[in-house]
């Protein structure tokens, strides 16, 4: 399963930190191309509802997000997966 990652460009988003964030994202994606891919998206349509910068991980909603709090949901989702491959 390719890991899907989709980050707010939204003016919002972006004036949060989305796009450094995003920067972080694709220096690793690039180390795991078979395994995550990046997307930038204009717009969630949650900017008023919740904390930016926003992030999806497999359409999972990040908010306030990180590259630690996206890291983190992503080597989850690697693990289970390697998990699952052992069995
Ligand atoms: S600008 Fe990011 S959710 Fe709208």
């Amino acid at each position: 399963m390719k890991i899907h990652v989709e980050i707010c460009a939204g003016t919002y988003c972006a004036m949060m930190g989305a796009l450094n964030l995003g920067m972080m994202l694709e220096d690793v994606a690039k180390e795991m191309e078979d395994e995550i891919s990046i997307e930038y998206v204009k717009c969630f349509d949650h900017c008023n509802e919740e904390d930016p910068p926003m992030v999806k991980v497999n359409g999972k909603p990040i908010y306030s997000a990180s590259a630690e709090k996206v890291f983190e949901v992503i080597m989850d989702l690697i693990k289970k997966e390697r998990d699952v491959v052992k069995e």
